[in-house]
């Protein structure tokens, strides 16, 4: 009899009972139960039930059965039959039937695997890595990889029906300054020159709309050599799109359309559209993030005006110097938390760069480290601004508009988890858009790219772009679900010289800019279309519909928080051979 396998193990249910099936898989589990044997056999579809009985079985059959073992591969045929009273598993697909074996073969055996696959929840990570192709085994890891295939099958065939080409762009180009640290591979050809590995293929999809194909999506692997964390890996993946002759509006809509339906695709649930929007600014102002949870409220409020007039250190020599004060109420926190629950709080302050925290304690009477500081009617002022009840813990920084938000938006994902404020099962979207155009890096001493080099200023603040940077705001949308950023793009500049401009506000010389970008710069000389489009995290949408807490868990083959690939063990080591040809020498501190 063939080996081959007539059905997959989940497709096996009860419309098959007196059947005989062929199946093929993985030993996921073995059990002895005086003189059966019973074994889960696994493929991508799942588990089935097989019963290996030395009543039906050849004594030779039978004793290949009792030496299979974990992830042994094997064929078996057998007649599909009920399972007995009471023993049907209802977490199967195929839990109410059993296979009754009247034919085995052992298709390759295996070693001991390093953890057992069916429960490799303890296992340390660095194994799991190791060996991944055993980890990959894994059912909620076979479903997330299957997922993902379906997201990007959606979204070709949403992009497709759009009018979307997918064009490929190259993986060997240019270092940029695009944010992040490139990630360079050497010229053998050229030595001592060096190709940059793509952050994403921002500049090239531009070139495309000034080729004129319109619309061109991509699902481009990107790379950026940055801190990681769970939802960022050092290669990752784009759904990349761009569009000529649009606004923001219609990227938006369109993108909009293609994120509901996946949702409703993958998830079956509905998104209510529109999506909400807030500006950048707003949701400073009341999240204390660019990336606004939305799940729950919390939010944060603005007291400046409440004690504009204190005489309290703190308070006066913020506002003098252009700061604001800003708090959030947590709700009954004040009758729930102890002292040094509070104090816990200031800690976490202090550690988010906040200088201090000043807290209310709304009791009968209100009791605050400051308190003394404060006249009554500050008091109350502050207590109105937060509409404070008794019970109620007020939490207040003083600082710079942005730490201030920073750190009371911190403060206030800490409280939501921790509150129990968050509803996990709500799926809640919202566009931040008019972003500013420049953000201050202190790092660097000078205004960056807030986005890119190349998103467009609003027309209303051209005139300012190289003078007033703070204001200038950008033609910028970011997609963010449930406090998680998933795509961002923008309107670009399409005239050349108002790229030169921006150019000039982010601190380039004219010399800089020829080297980098001259060739782009030429391009907008030969009639560049109005144009824009967005960029989703693919992985972060997988993660996030298929409700992982990891991107790691729906890339197939994933780095470590440093960036290592423990399974084939990169990065490593190069011939010396190599380092000649490349004519590379290394200096290893
Ligand atoms: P941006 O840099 O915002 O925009 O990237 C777009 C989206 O990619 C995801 N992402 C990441 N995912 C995993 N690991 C990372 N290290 C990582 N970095 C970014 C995020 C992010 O929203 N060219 C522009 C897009 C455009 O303007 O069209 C760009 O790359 O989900
Ligand atoms: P100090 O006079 O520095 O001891 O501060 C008095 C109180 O104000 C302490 O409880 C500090 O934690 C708090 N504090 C100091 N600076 C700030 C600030 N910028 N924002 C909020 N609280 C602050």
């Amino acid at each position: 009899m063939s080996w081959k396998r007539t059905h997959y193990c989940g497709e096996v249910t009860k419309e098959f009972v007196a059947k005989v099936v062929t199946l093929n898989g993985w030993v996921n589990r073995r059990r002895d139960l005086g003189g059966l044997i019973f074994i889960d056999l696994r493929d991508r579809s799942g588990l089935v039930q097989i019963v290996c009985s030395p009543e039906t079985l050849t004594a030779e059959q039978y004793r290949t059965a009792e030496g299979l073992r974990q992830e042994f591969v094997v064929s078996v045929s057998g007649l599909v039959q009920l399972r007995p009273e009471g023993q049907a598993n209802p977490n199967l697909a195929s839990g109410e039937i059993e296979i009754n074996v009247q034919s085995l073969q052992i298709l390759a055996e295996s070693k001991t695997p390093p953890f057992p696959v069916d429960r490799a929840e303890d296992v340390d990570d660095s194994l799991l890595l190791k060996y991944r192709y055993l980890d990959l085994r894994r059912q909620h890891l076979q479903q997330a990889i299957k997922a993902r295939h379906e997201i990007v099958h959606y979204v070709r065939n949403f992009l497709d029906a759009h009018g979307f080409l997918e064009i490929e762009t190259p993986m060997l180009t240019k270092s940029t300054p695009e944010g992040a640290r490139d990630y360079i591979v050497p010229s053998r050809i050229h030595p001592g020159k060096f190709y940059a590995l793509p952050q994403s293929p921002q500049m090239f999809k531009q070139l495309l709309m000034i080729a004129g194909f319109e619309r061109y999506y991509q699902i481009a692997r990107c790379f950026r050599d940055e801190d990681l964390r769970a939802d960022r890996q050092p290669e990752f993946t784009q759904i990349d799109l761009e569009m000529s002759f649009v606004e923001a509006e219609d990227v938006m809509n369109l993108v909009e359309e293609m994120v509901v339906g996946l949702v409703k695709a993958v998830t079956g649930r509905e998104v209510k559209t529109p999506i909400p929007r807030i500006t950048w600014a707003e949701a400073m102002l009341r999240y204390g993030s660019d990336r606004p949870d939305t799940r729950f409220g919390l939010e944060l409020v603005d007291v400046t005006k409440a004690v504009a007039q204190s005489q309290f250190r703190v308070f006066a020599s913020t506002i003098a110097s252009g700061g604001v004060v800003r708090g959030l109420n947590a709700k009954g926190c004040g009758a729930k938390f102890s002292r040094r629950d509070i104090d816990r709080l200031v800690e976490e302050a202090e550690k988010f760069g906040a200088k201090g925290l000043i807290w209310f304690n709304v009791g009968e009477e209100v009791k605050s480290p400051i308190a003394k500081f404060l006249s009554e009617a500050e008091i109350a002022a502050i207590l109105a601004s937060l509409e404070a009840e008794e019970g109620d813990l007020l939490l207040l920084v003083a600082d710079e508009a942005l730490v201030a938000a920073d750190v009371l938006g911190r403060l206030r994902l800490m409280l939501g988890k921790q509150l129990g404020l968050i509803d996990n099962d709500r799926f809640d979207f919202v566009w931040v858009t008019d972003w500013p155009l420049f953000e201050y890096s202190e790092e660097e001493g000078r205004w960056v790219a807030a986005h890119h080099p190349f998103t467009a200023p609003h027309d209303q603040d051209l005139d300012i772009l190289a003078t007033d940077q703070r204001k200038v705001r950008a033609k910028a949308y970011d997609l963010v679900l449930n406090g998680i950023e998933l795509g961002g793009g923008s309107i670009r500049i399409s005239r050349r010289e108002v790229q030169l401009k921006m150019f000039e506000a982010l601190g380039f010389t004219e010399a800089e800019v020829q080297e980098k970008f001259g060739f782009f710069l030429e391009a907008f000389e030969y009639g560049a279309p109005p144009h824009g489009g967005i960029a989703f995290g693919l992985d972060r949408v997988v993660m996030l519909l298929t409700g992982q807490d990891s991107i790691r868990d729906v890339i197939a083959f994933p780095k470590t928080t440093s960036a290592m690939d423990l399974m084939v063990g990169a990065p490593s080591a190069v011939t010396t051979e190599q380092l000649k040809e490349l004519k590379l020498k290394l200096e290893l501190g």
